[in-house]
C-alpha cells in the first residue's frame, strides 16, 4: 500500500534530508514515525503525499511509484492520502463546517451531497455542536479535529499526521489517539509523526519507526514483515506503564 524502497531525499547545498529508508506501511496499519527535530518526519510524509519526489529509490503509494506518476495521476493520489498539518491551515474567518464543506466543494463533490457528508465527518471527529463556530473560537484540539475531519473528505486509506498533538493538553492529546483508533479500526492506515516518547511509550504494542539524521535507524516490525497486525483497540489501562513492552527508541534511544 505504502512502501519506501531506498528512499534518499538530497536537498541542493544542505545535503541528505534522508538517507536509503526503506519501510512499508500496510492496510490499516498504525505507526508512530518519530525521531529529533530535523531527522526527516516531514520530509518522509511529503514523499508519501507525493508532493516532493526522492533524489534517489522509489516511493509507492496506492500502486503508484514516484518513478512513473505523471502530473496527472498526482491529484489522484493525493485525494487518496489524508494529510493533516501540524499547523492545521485552516481557513480563518469560516466556521468548522465552512472548512470541511470547502475541501469537500473544491475536490468536486456534488453540491447536495456536501452538507450530509460535512455534517457526518464533523461527527465522526465529534465537533457536531461546534459545526457553526469560528475557527477562531475553537479550542487547539478542536481545531485539530476539524483539520482530521478536513483530511477525511476524499476517504483517504492512508491519514498523514504530522505532529498532530503537538500543541495539546494531556486530555485533548487522548482525545486525538482515541479519534485515530476509531480511524484505524474503519481500515485506514495512520502514520503519526511525533518526538513525544512519553506518548510512545503509552502505546507499547504500536509500531514505532524511528529516523535519526535521515536514516531509518529503527523499525519495531522487520521491514519484510508487510502483514498488518492489529493494533491496539483503545489506550492502554492507566496502570501499563508501557515498560515491558517498549522499544528501544522508547526506552532511551533518543
Ligand atoms: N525545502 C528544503 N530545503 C532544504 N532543506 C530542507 C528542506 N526541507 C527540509 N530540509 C532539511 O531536511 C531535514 C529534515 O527536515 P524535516 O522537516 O523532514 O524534519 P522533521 O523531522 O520533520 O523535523 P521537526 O521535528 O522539526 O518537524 C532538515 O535538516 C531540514 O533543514
Ligand atoms: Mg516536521
Amino acid at each position: 500500500m505504502i512502501k519506501l524502497s531506498n528512499v534518499s531525499k538530497q536537498y541542493p547545498k544542505r545535503g541528505f534530508a534522508l538517507k536509503d529508508v526503506t519501510f512499508q506501511l500496510g492496510k490499516g496499519e498504525f505507526a508512530f514515525l518519530t525521531g529529533h527535530s530535523g531527522s526527516g518526519k516531514s520530509t518522509t510524509m511529503r514523499l508519501i503525499h507525493m508532493v516532493d519526489r526522492p533524489t534517489a529509490g522509489e516511493v509507492r503509494v496506492s500502486g503508484y511509484s514516484s518513478d512513473k506518476v505523471t502530473e496527472r495521476d498526482l491529484w489522484k493520489v493525493r485525494r487518496r492520502v489524508g494529510y493533516v498539518f501540524q499547523d492545521f491551515r485552516l481557513l480563518p474567518g469560516r466556521t468548522a463546517y465552512e472548512n470541511v464543506a470547502f475541501a469537500l466543494e473544491v475536490t468536486g463533490t456534488p453540491p447536495k451531497a456536501i452538507k450530509p457528508k460535512a455534517q457526518r465527518l464533523l461527527s465522526q471527529v465529534g465537533l457536531s455542536t461546534k459545526a457553526g463556530a469560528f475557527v477562531n473560537e475553537l479550542s487547539g484540539g478542536e481545531q485539530q479535529r476539524v483539520a482530521i475531519a478536513r483530511a477525511l473528505v476524499n476517504d483517504p486509506f492512508v491519514l498523514l499526521a504530522d505532529e498532530p498533538t503537538g500543541n495539546l493538553d494531556e486530555r485533548a492529546t487522548r482525545g486525538i489517539m482515541e479519534l485515530f483508533w476509531d480511524i484505524q479500526a474503519k481500515g485506514m492506515a495512520v502514520l503519526m509523526a511525533t518526538h513525544d516518547l512519553e506518548l510512545i511509550r503509552q502505546y507499547p504494542r504500536t509500531r514505532v519507526l524511528e529516523l535519526d539524521h535521515g536514516k531509518l535507524v529503527y523499525d519495531s516490525r522487520s521491514p519484510d514483515d508487510g502483514v498488518s497486525r492489529p493494533d491496539p483497540p483503545g489506550p492502554p489501562p492507566p496502570e501499563s506503564t508501557g515498560q515491558e513492552g517498549g522499544s528501544s527508541a522508547t526506552q532511551g534511544g533518543l
